[in-house]
């Protein structure tokens, strides 16, 4: 039997989606192991999370690099170290540059709490996507959960799981019920690549039954 598939996570915040991740492979839903964690602010609670689980978790300070691409040389180094074959950011913040998605092409995913090719791309993150699709009216949104490439919040849809939007939400409320899609959709998203079951044409990805 192959090995579990080894995941890196970045992250910049609370981690909830780190979480759910840990608590899958833990109880056996996901055949992955996330091997380090790696967050660009030193103090996020994703990191105190993967203490807790006894996972390797590194701060990664972009101020003790002069640009971007140092610092993200920085993080391959980290997840090569640690013999990464899949990098999932979770609530990570910065965009990765050019030589970080050529490092594990075809190996990085992102999730996105919006359906990609809405609410989505440079500046749109946490609550301002959420608010974004209240005051865009949208009836129903939800996550995705996409392959990294260059473009921002462009690279080839994995997954979409869809959350209606209620006529009282706030961006919290809605924020709150489309997490709870991310966390269902990123350990799917994951057991999928381990098992070798996604298949990339162009801008679709194909799941294919069997690997
Ligand atoms: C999630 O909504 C994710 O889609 C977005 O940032 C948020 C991170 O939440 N990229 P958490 O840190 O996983 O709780």
């Amino acid at each position: 039997m192959p090995g579990k598939l080894k995941v890196g996570v970045l992250v910049s915040g609370g981690g909830t989606n780190l979480q759910a991740i840990i608590d899958h492979a833990k109880d056996g839903r996901l055949d992955a192991e996330v091997v380090v964690v790696i967050s660009d602010v030193g103090d996020a609670f994703a990191l105190e999370r993967a203490r807790s689980a006894g996972i390797p978790a590194a701060f990664i300070n972009p101020r003790d690099y002069p640009d971007r691409n140092p610092f993200n040389r920085a993080l391959i180094e980290k997840l090569r170290e640690h013999e990464v074959e899949l990098v999932a950011l979770a609530g990570y913040l910065r965009i990765t540059s050019d030589e970080f998605v050529d490092a594990f092409e075809g190996r990085i995913m992102n999730i996105h709490p919006s359906l990609i090719p809405s609410f989505c791309g440079k500046g749109m993150h946490g609550l301002r996507v959420h608010q974004a699709a209240l005051d865009c009216g949208v009836k129903v949104t939800g996550c995705t959960v996409h392959f990294v490439t260059k473009e921002v919040d462009a690279g080839p849809i994995i997954i979409q799981r869809t959350a209606p939007v209620m006529d009282d939400d706030t961006a919290e409320t809605l924020s709150a019920r489309v997490l709870e899609q991310e966390h269902e959709a990123y350990s799917e998203a994951i057991q999928l690549f381990g098992q070798g079951r996604l298949r990339v044409e162009g801008r679709r990805v194909r799941v294919l039954t069997k690997a």
